[in-house]
């Protein structure tokens, strides 16, 4: 019969396990839940008394202060958390292996390989277990081989997939009214039987019809296939948005002409200039990139890898319009870069834009100051150190500095670029802005954020990306 799931362990306590864990919490106060990770300064953060969260998500906090201690638990004791628990989720992160076979473009699965053995190693009694993270198409195969290979006797393992789609920034409102909630599994009785006590856990909030059960390799790969389609509508319109640069055509007005089509629909057709980041996106196509090329579809592989280069050439055409404008020249010229982070509404940097564009102007030898109301400074280091590994870190130091805001960041500056849409950029005083800097002032807007027609008035040269002159 279907296991009633009183106690739940979460492996990897990050962007995804932290917050998705915390609203099972909230939503099923019957079950307790713990997630566990190896690293112990996030789970300090997690457990700390002023809740100074590792990861910072608009509404998570008032969640962990509702369930924390009371059915909700953060621990370095993942054996424990294994042992206790009838279903595992494993959330660990699954990045682009950087050497080896498939480097630059197959997800490195240690961890998760890691996570799994150790279940089979530490478990004493039956589990479902569940892959959180992003994996490529039939990874839930190798898990259980590893799982059966290891297992101590009486233990089964059933396997399913339950691909998260939320997205940074919106974290808590995605997972209390989730568009779907995606459960894969293996179409035998056991299979199945779990699948049933997964959404079960589930139905405790999301309705029934939102709950779809496939088969787990559909599941899979329906997570690489969701994340490739949203980033190729952006590519799409950012390649669009050059064309109307050439043209006269304004790719607003072009984006929401397209996007009335019921067909075609509004959402994910917004030009940033400065191209999509996040962990996901450009991960999880190279993923897709890789699994066709294995599978000797050098055609399918071509066609998503197409995907990340318009990416790449979007921004480095952002670069080189910053650069054409200021004279041809940003040698020594002081540039303000609003935002860091890769979308608003999060302190997460991974694959930011901002990134590529900082170490951009720093090969131009400008120099860069940077302000973002919520990255922690150290990671900004961290990210232009690994950027550029061939600049001491004093080199960049001197061309680099974070600033306590925006209006410091600007002080003096030739340009202000705005790199992520962060709303106190809507909201700076700009007249004091423009007073503090050298002129002509530049503004480039690579998140179509401020209103240009203003900023044209204080006296600004404001570049908007997409329009024709
Ligand atoms: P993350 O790096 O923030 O968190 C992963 C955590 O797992 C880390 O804290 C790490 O210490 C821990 N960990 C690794 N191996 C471990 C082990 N063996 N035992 C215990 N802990 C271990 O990553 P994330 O952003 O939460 O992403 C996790 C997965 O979810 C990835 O596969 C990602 O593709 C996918 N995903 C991410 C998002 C997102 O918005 N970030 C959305 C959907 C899916
Ligand atoms: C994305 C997906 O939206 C989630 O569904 C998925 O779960 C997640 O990846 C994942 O697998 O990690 P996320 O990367 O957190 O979520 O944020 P998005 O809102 O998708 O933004 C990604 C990037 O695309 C950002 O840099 C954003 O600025 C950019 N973007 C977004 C655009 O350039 N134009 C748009 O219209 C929308």
């Amino acid at each position: 019969s279907d296991v009633n799931v009183t106690k739940i362990c979460c492996i990897g306590a990050g962007y995804v396990g932290g917050p998705t864990c915390a609203v099972i919490a909230l939503k099923c106060p019957h079950i307790k839940v713990t997630i566990v990770d190896l690293n112990q300064a996030r789970v300090d953060a997690w457990n700390s008394s002023d809740y100074n969260l590792p990861i910072y998500e608009p509404g998570l906090e008032q969640v962990v202060r509702e369930t924390r201690g009371r059915n909700l638990f953060f621990s370095t004791d993942v054996d424990r958390g294994i042992q206790e628990a009838d279903l595992i989720f494993v959330s660990v992160n699954t990045p682009t292996k950087k050497t080896g076979v498939g480097a630059g473009f197959a997800a490195d699965l240690n961890f998760v390989e890691k996570a799994t053995r150790r279940i089979a190693q530490i478990a004493t009694s039956s589990k479902i277990v569940v892959e959180k993270s992003t994996v490529p198409c039939r990874t839930a195969e190798s898990m259980r081989t590893i799982l059966e290979a290891n297992s101590k006797p009486g233990c089964h393992f059933d396997i399913l997939s339950n691909p998260e789609f939320l997205a940074e920034g919106t974290a808590i409102a995605d997972l209390l009214n989730p568009d779907r909630v995606l459960i894969g599994s293996l179409q035998t009785k056991a299979g199945k039987s779990a699948c049933r006590s997964l959404c079960e856990v589930y139905a405790n909030w999301v309705g029934l019809d939102h709950i779809l059960t496939v088969g787990l390799w559909s599941s899979e790969l329906s997570k690489l296939a969701a994340n490739a389609m949203l980033a190729q509508r952006i590519s799409s319109i950012n390649a669009l948005s050059a064309i109307c640069e050439a043209t006269g055509a304004n790719i607003d007005e072009v984006a929401h002409a397209v996007g009335k089509d019921t067909r075609i629909g509004p959402k994910f057709l917004k030009v940033r200039s400065v191209g999509f980041g996040g962990s996901c996106f450009q991960k999880d196509i190279l993923n897709l990139v890789y699994l066709s090329e294995s599978l000797h579809l050098p055609e399918v592989a071509a066609y998503w890898r197409q995907v990340v280069e318009m990416n790449e050439y979007q921004k480095r055409r952002f670069t080189r319009r910053v650069v054409d404008t200021l004279f041809k020249t940003i040698t020594g010229k002081k540039i303000a870069v609003l935002g860091f982070a890769f979308k608003a509404d999060t302190g997460d940097t991974r694959e930011s834009a901002a990134i590529t564009l900082v170490k951009h102007f720093m090969e131009e030898k400008a120099l860069i100051s940077i302000y973002d109301p919520q990255v922690e400074h150290e990671q900004i280091w961290m990210d232009l150190q690994e950027a550029a590994p061939d600049y001491a870190p004093q080199q960049i130091k001197k061309q680099v500095q974070i600033c306590p805001s925006a209006i410091d960041a600007c002080h003096e500056a030739e340009a202000v670029v705005i790199a992520t849409e962060w709303k106190e950029f809507r909201k700076l005083d700009w007249q004091a802005v423009y007073d503090n800097m050298s002129k002509p002032a530049f503004v480039f807007d690579g998140r179509l954020l401020v209103d240009a027609d203003k900023l044209t008035k204080i006296g600004f040269k404001v570049e908007v990306i997409g329009r024709g002159a």
